[in-house]
Formats: structure tokens, sequence, C-alpha cells
């Protein structure tokens, strides 16, 4: 396993699901680990369940809140070497009913706290010469669903940002993409499994297999661990001529 020692990790949404596999990780390859959440009591719990590992709660969907937490996050860290743009919700409704505060929401949280953030981190990283920004967009930024429209804009924009990134910052050192997964196994599918048995009117039992993976030529749910890895590897040396890139990891969905 390549070590981390010596470099720091901000992660967003990191009390649950991929975000919290990543700080796993980066945490057992040695790094000091910064979990950013709004999950208060998950984001302690998690933070005392790792090494070297700290908690600050944040609302990313406020701009107030996402910049006091990294300034807070890079004094108790000294500094930020990767920034791993996690935090995400999802919201299923037909575009002609969907919430204009619940749209906004999505937005802020899911594009413009990851601007703030590389905003903030790239001075420390241009300073040092080093830097890997890692966006954890989806399928969802290369192709569509329906009744996912904040997502899918969301998701499609921040791909955008990770490009325009990638071409700013490579002079200095730093290098940024997009991980694109598919459905992984976490608490913010088995809510969609729910929602989407009640849009599409079936079975939940039937939604993973008929609706989420139907596409896939690989008919299965990813694990947290497996999108971890690809960030691990996303900041290891071996990835450094790797940059501005849609990391797909989708079971094959998007190769239609
Ligand atoms: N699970 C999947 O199938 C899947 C697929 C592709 C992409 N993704 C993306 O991966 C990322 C993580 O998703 P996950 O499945 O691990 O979800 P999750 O629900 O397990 O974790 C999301 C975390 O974000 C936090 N969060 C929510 N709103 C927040 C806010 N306003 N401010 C700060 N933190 C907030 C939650 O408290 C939670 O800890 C998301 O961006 C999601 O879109 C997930």
């Amino acid at each position: 396993m390549e070590s981390f020692a010596g470099k720091t990790a901000l992660i967003t949404g990191g009390a649950s699901g991929i975000g919290f596999a990543a700080a796993q990780a980066f945490a057992a390859a040695g790094a000091d680990v910064a979990i950013a959440d709004i999950d208060q009591q998950g984001g302690e719990i998690a933070a005392s369940s790792l090494p070297n590992t700290h908690f600050f709660r944040a609302d990313l969907t406020s701009e107030a809140e996402t910049v006091a937490m990294f300034e807070a996050a890079a004094a108790a860290l000294d500094k930020i070497d990767i920034l791993v743009n996690n935090a995400g919700i999802q919201y299923i409704a037909p575009i002609e009913e969907f919430p204009p505060d619940q749209w906004r929401r999505i937005i802020d949280m899911m594009v413009t706290a990851p601007f703030l953030l590389t905003r903030a981190a790239l001075p420390g990283m241009y300073l040092r010469k080093w830097g890997r920004i890692i966006n954890i967009g989806s399928a969802h930024s290369l192709i569509a669903s329906a009744y996912k429209s904040a997502y899918v804009t969301a998701k499609h924009g921040l791909l955008g940002l990770t490009r325009v990134t990638a071409l700013e910052a490579a002079p200095h050192g730093v290098t940024c993409n997009c991980v694109c997964p598919s459905y992984v196994r976490t608490p913010l599918v088995d809510k969609q499994i729910a929602a989407q048995a009640k849009a599409h009117n079936i079975p939940e039992d039937e939604v993973v297999e008929k609706i989420m993976t139907a596409e896939s030529p690989i008919h299965r749910l990813l694990e947290p661990q497996e999108i971890a890895d690809a960030i691990l590897y996303l900041c290891s040396p071996s990835a450094s001529g790797i940059t501005g890139s849609a990391f797909t990891i989708d079971c094959g969905w998007s190769a239609h």
C-alpha cells in the first residue's frame, strides 16, 4: 500500500459511505485526516474510530460555514495536501414538481462548496508545489437519468470544475480528477431505492436490478472500498500524469 505519511487530507461528507471509506483508507496509509460533515454525531464517531483524524462540522450549503471549516481544518492539520470533495445528496422528482429550494441546496453543496474549497486550497498547494483534488462525481457526470435534474446538473458541473482546475493547476504540481462511480452500496443509495420504487411504481427489491443496474453490463452495486482505492490511486505517484479525467468506475454503464 502507498504511504501517505506526512500528507494531510480533507474529506467532505466523511462521516458516511464513500467519504468514510476514503478517510479510513487515508488514515490507514498514514495521512492526517480531516472529516467535514453536517452530521455532528456521525462525524465525531467516524473521526474517533480512526487514527490521526479530526472532525469539523459544517453545512456545506453555507458559504460562511464552508470557508470557516476549511480555515479550521487547515490550521489544525497545518496544511491541506489532498482535498476530496465528496459530500452529496439526492432528490428525486419530475422537473415540474422539483422544489426550487432543493435545487439550490444541491447546487450549493455539490458545485459551489467544491469551488469554494478548491479556491481556498490551491494557494497552499501552489506554495508547496504539490496537491491532489479529487471531486466525487458520478456516472451522472456523463449521462442523465429521469427525475434527477439537480443531481445530474450538479455532477456535470463538478466535472467542468474538475477540468478547469486541472488546466489552471497543472503548472503548480497539482492534479484534479473527477471519480465517476455508478451505484455504490451506501446510505444515499438505500434512500434512493425507496424513492425510485415510488417514482417507477415497482417493488423495492426490483429497483437494483431493473432500474439501477439495468443499463450496466455488470449488474451489481459497487462497494465504498472500491471507490476509496481509486481515490488513493489518483493521489499516488503512479497517477501523477492523470489530471482532468472523468475516472469512471461504473460497471460499464457509460460504455453504451
Ligand atoms: N452511493 C452511490 O451510489 C454514489 C454513486 C455515485 C456518486 N456518489 C457520490 O458520492 C458522494 C458520497 O455519497 P455516499 O453514497 O457516500 O452518501 P452518504 O449519504 O453515505 O454520505 C454523504 C455524507 O454527506 C454528508 N452531508 C450531507 N449534506 C451535507 C451538508 N449540507 N454539509 C456537509 N455534509 C453533508 C452526510 O451527512 C453524509 O455523511 C456523493 O457526492 C454522491 O453523489 C454516490
